[in-house]
């Protein structure tokens, strides 16, 4: 089997979609892309089309849980492979919104393989999460690590993944990778795609960059009771350059074998809240003001990947390092210090 030429890509305005569209148009793909811009705009697609100096391709405003809109999309094009980003991510709204989360996330994955199976496409890479992984443990993790999910956003991705190994068993003909990533930051290095999450940030890096262009006053350091070197929790950061390339290298290695094969997407190594403080900091040129309180409900001291078998299989390691991740995520807020929409506008978020 050739690697796959056309590619599918659903939630290609998102975060991490819109990056690994960039690198697959930068390596010849054809890029049929959906998205409901439910938590992004089409904006995005000027912008990946100026970097990579070339058109997207078709792109279609769907939802993927819309059978009968995603199968004509199908019958239009010729697909050879999937990727699949699309879903909603943010953990405590999951815990607010349990059924919006598994409609949306295994809902939307079994709408799509049914209409991949009806139009005899077989290869798919899915985006997991090391949230699969819960409270673990310390140390790097590896794929045996048990799955134990902790809230209703890590369960439907642990489920997907149960879905996936249920379909690969019944029908041979599919190949799956599902990559666990565990945090992707950053952006890319020109300055026109990045993080643009709206509202408040929930997560660590886009908060402190809406902190150093001066949108937010200061960093809630949630908790500095750790059992940590420095009391702040640890998680493994990997730059959303990296992740898109792992999807591009990915492709060429879904017909290595049949069925689910699982890997980690991670540096593999462990930074602190503080360390990304002072790395941000160095990257802007000033300290980040932060305030330290009280631990935020469901954290883990540590996540960090074991990220071995994904660099024996294909012989590929990420190359940029935490450095990397804060100056380009904060040229990203620099030039874009409102996000994609400019001030006074949001992305659309129907939550
Ligand atoms: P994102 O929210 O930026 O992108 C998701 C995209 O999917 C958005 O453009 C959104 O509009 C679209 N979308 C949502 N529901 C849809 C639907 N029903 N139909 C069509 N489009 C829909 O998120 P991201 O950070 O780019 O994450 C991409 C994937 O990676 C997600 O599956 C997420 O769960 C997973 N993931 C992300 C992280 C992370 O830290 N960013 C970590 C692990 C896994
Ligand atoms: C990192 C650290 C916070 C914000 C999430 C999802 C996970 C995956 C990756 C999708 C933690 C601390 C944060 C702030 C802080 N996504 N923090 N102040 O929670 O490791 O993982 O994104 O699959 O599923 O759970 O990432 O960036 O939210 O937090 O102190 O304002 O930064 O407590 O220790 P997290 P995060």
């Amino acid at each position: 089997m050739s690697a796959p030429s056309t590619i599918l890509v659903t939630g290609g305005a998102g975060f991490i979609g819109s990056h690994t569209c960039v690198e697959l148009l930068d390596h010849g793909y054809e890029l049929i892309v959906i998205d409901d811009y439910s938590h992004s705009t089409p904006q995005v697609f000027t912008r990946v089309e100026r970097i990579a100096d070339r058109f997207v391709g078709a792109v279609y405003e769907l939802d993927i849980r819309d059978r009968r809109a995603l199968s004509a999309v199908f019958d239009r094009h010729s697909v050879d492979a999937v990727v699949h980003f699309a879903a909603h991510k943010a953990v405590g709204e999951s815990t607010r919104m349990p059924i919006e989360y598994y409609d949306t996330n295994v809902g939307g994955t079994t709408a799509l393989l049914q209409v991949m199976r009806e139009h005899g496409v077989h290869q798919l890479v899915f985006s997991s999460s090391c949230s699969i992984y819960g409270d673990a443990g310390r140390g790097p993790l590896d794929e045996s690590t048990p799955a134990g999910p902790t809230n209703p956003y890590a369960a439907s991705k642990w489920m997907c993944e149960q879905v996936l190994a249920d379909v690969c068993a019944r029908c041979p003909e599919f190949t799956v990778l599902a990559l666990r990533y565990f945090n992707p930051v950053g952006a890319h290095p020109s300055g026109l795609l990045g993080e643009d999450p709206g509202g408040v940030p929930d997560n660590l890096m886009p908060y402190v960059a809406q902190v150093a262009v001066g949108r937010r006053e200061r960093l809630p350091v949630f908790g500095d009771d750790y059992p940590t070197p420095d009391g702040t929790a640890i998680r493994d950061y990997l730059h959303v350059m990296d992740t898109a390339e792992a999807h591009r290298i990915a492709l060429d290695h879904l017909a290595d074998g049949p069925g689910l094969r699982v890997f980690n997407l991670g540096v593999g190594t462990g930074r602190s809240v503080l360390d990304v403080v002072s790395a941000f900091g160095s990257a802007c040129g000033r300290a980040i003001p932060y305030q330290i309180m009280p631990r935020r409900p469901g954290d883990v001291t540590e996540l960090v990947a074991d990220a071995d078998a994904v660099a024996r299989a294909w012989g590929w390691r990420p190359t940029r390092d935490l450095h990397d991740m804060c100056r380009d995520a904060w040229r990203f807020q620099q030039l874009n210090p409102h996000g994609y929409a400019g001030p006074g506008r949001h992305i659309n978020s129907k939550h």
